[in-house]
């Protein structure tokens, strides 16, 4: 596996520049293609991108399976989700930009009935419900947020993260699993450690590389 790339101020210019783009979208909001279908994102949503594509084109959902979407930005997973064959979706995010934005997609792609969207500080407003399948695209990187679009990108001293893996198990069926993206310029160590100090196996199952930054999906499964 490769880990930390060499010039980490490169990436830091990179996502600030990412950042500016996402607050810079017009009332209409953008219209993203992302694997042939089409997002619409409002001002200050993550845009569909790289990162969640190890997830998006390995994860597997069985016909009738429920899904939690932790950090659901544009809806992108929540709605691969649903053409996947799961019954039910609940997507989630800290964003009330990207709440707008999945509301919109779930409808444009005919899966508003399937797709609940809730604004929820990680499990805070999900109750009891437990899931099959729980997918998350968190912020990658330990670095200090100062608003809630850099809560998009990163995490400060991994507080979310942290918190996701104190709570997730609560969640999640006792045969279920998590999909879990993450990058070589994140925290993948911590992920690691934070995943087996919660009793997880963690997996690879999907990588993708682009001018030295690479993506990988993981799953996790309760031991
Ligand atoms: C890297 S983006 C991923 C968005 C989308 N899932 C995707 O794959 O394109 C991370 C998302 O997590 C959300 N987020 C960050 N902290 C959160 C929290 N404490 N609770 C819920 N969502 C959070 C952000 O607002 C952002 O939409």
């Amino acid at each position: 596996m490769v880990y930390m790339p060499k010039n980490i101020s490169k990436i830091d210019e990179w996502q600030q520049e990412r950042q500016r783009m996402f607050k810079a979208v017009s009332a209409q909001g953008k219209i993203i293609q992302y694997l042939g279908k089409t997002f619409v994102v409002y001002k200050n949503t993550f845009w569909p991108f790289r990162d969640s594509q190890p997830l998006v084109k390995n994860f597997k959902i069985k016909k009738g399976e429920h899904v939690l979407d932790m950090g659901t930005g544009s809806g992108v997973i929540a709605i691969f989700a649903c053409y996947r064959g799961a019954e039910k979706v609940v997507a989630v995010d800290i964003n009330p930009a990207a709440i707008k934005s999945t509301r919109h997609n779930a409808k444009m792609h005919g899966f508003e009935k399937m797709i609940v969207v809730k604004r929820s500080n990680l499990f805070e407003n999900i109750g009891k419900e437990q899931f099959d399948v729980i997918t998350a695209n968190l912020p990658f990187r330990n670095k200090r947020a100062h608003d809630v679009v850099a809560k998009s990108q990163w995490d400060t001293g991994l507080k979310t993260n942290k918190q996701f893996f104190k709570e997730v198990r609560k969640h999640l069926r006792p045969k279920g699993r998590i999909y879990f993206a993450q990058s070589n310029f994140g925290a993948i160590e911590e992920i690691k450690t934070l995943a087996k100090a919660a009793r997880f196996s963690i997996k690879v199952i999907g990588r993708q590389s682009a001018d030295g930054k690479v993506f990988y999906a993981f799953v996790l499964k309760p031991r």
